[in-house]
């Protein structure tokens, strides 16, 4: 009787293990296809530096979730979504995604970030069908866009923290051809004030800003976007140099610039312009922490 239930316990494990132990995706050394995604950085079997590429039907064979989802701005309507859930690539390509910051590369030089907090707030995933359809028949966006060889978007999105007038963004990028894998705590360490900035700062507080909005199109190292010229050194400089254009800049580009590309943050209040100017600043030469 015993040895009985013991079996059966056993049957109903076994039922579960394929949804837990992860399948492992496989890697390409070469691109076959427009709609294979790029994968590189810290991913076991790639060496530094180097890439690797994987095929459309492989991440369909993972666990996929589907999702009618209402609050997407890059879609003017409720939409259904599927797709695989970033968490779900970590694990298939043998990662350990408690320490791992996702940056995930558009091909206009956009690049959206998602780090393990971003993760467990809002569950990102990558979506391989919009309306059920493969990216063959995907509709163009609001706006004319593509958004293949692939987009990420959220099952609902809702702000899980403020920073001064700064909101929590929905990272939704669109045309992204690759994801990096990279580790958090020393991408994390190389955007900090340098020094030992107070937890409640300006500073601090300007570096949560910078983290979720100016890094997606202005680069530091190795990490963030290309849209902007403009690296951490520069702004640095402007913003030790003319803060007042700086904040300006950031509030209206248009004011400053009439055919800037920048978008505009007319939320952001003088305190929040005051925090993203002290952060900025801490990067120039000469400055104290
Ligand atoms: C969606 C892309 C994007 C984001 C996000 C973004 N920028 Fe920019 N930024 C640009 C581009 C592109 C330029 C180059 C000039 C232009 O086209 O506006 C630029 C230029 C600038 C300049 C230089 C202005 C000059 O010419 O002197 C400053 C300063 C600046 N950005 C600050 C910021 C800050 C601070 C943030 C975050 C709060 C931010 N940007 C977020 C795209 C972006």
């Amino acid at each position: 009787m015993r040895s009985g239930i013991v079996i059966f316990c056993a049957a109903l494990l076994g039922a579960a293990i394929p949804g837990t132990a992860p399948q492992r995706i496989p890697l390409a050394a070469q691109r076959s296809s427009p709609q294979d995604l790029e994968v590189s950085g810290d991913v076991p079997g790639i060496p530094p530096g180097g890439k690797r590429f994987v095929g459309y039907t492989d991440l369909s064979r993972l666990a996929q979730v589907t999702f009618t989802v209402k609050n997407d701005e890059n879609f003017s309507d409720p939409v259904t979504l599927s797709g695989v859930s970033l968490d779900v690539i970590m694990a298939a390509l043998g990662i350990d995604g408690a320490t791992q910051l996702i940056a995930a590369s558009a091909d206009d030089g956009y690049e959206a970030h998602y780090t393990a907090e971003y993760r467990a707030a809002h569950h990102p995933f990558l979506v391989l069908r919009i309306g059920g359809q493969e990216p063959a028949k995907w509709p163009k966006g609001p706006n004319g866009e593509n958004y293949g060889p692939w987009l990420i978007s959220h099952p609902s999105f809702s702000p899980a923290f403020h920073v001064l007038a700064h909101k929590d963004e929905a990272q939704i990028p669109y045309g992204v051809i690759g994801l990096r894998f990279l580790n958090e705590a020393a991408v994390l360490k190389e955007l900090r004030p340098p020094g030992a900035a107070s937890a409640a700062s300006p500073a601090m507080q300007g570096y949560r800003i910078a983290l979720q909005n100016c890094l997606r199109c202005h680069r530091e190292g190795d990490i963030g976007g290309t849209k902007s010229p403009f690296g951490w050194p520069q702004m640095a400089l402007i913003a030790q140099g003319n803060p007042a254009a700086f904040g300006k800049y950031v509030v209206r580009p248009n004011s400053v610039n009439p055919e800037a590309n920048m978008p505009a943050n007319p939320d952001y209040d003088a305190a929040t312009i005051a925090a993203l100017t002290a952060y900025f600043r801490s990067f120039a030469p000469g400055e104290k922490p």
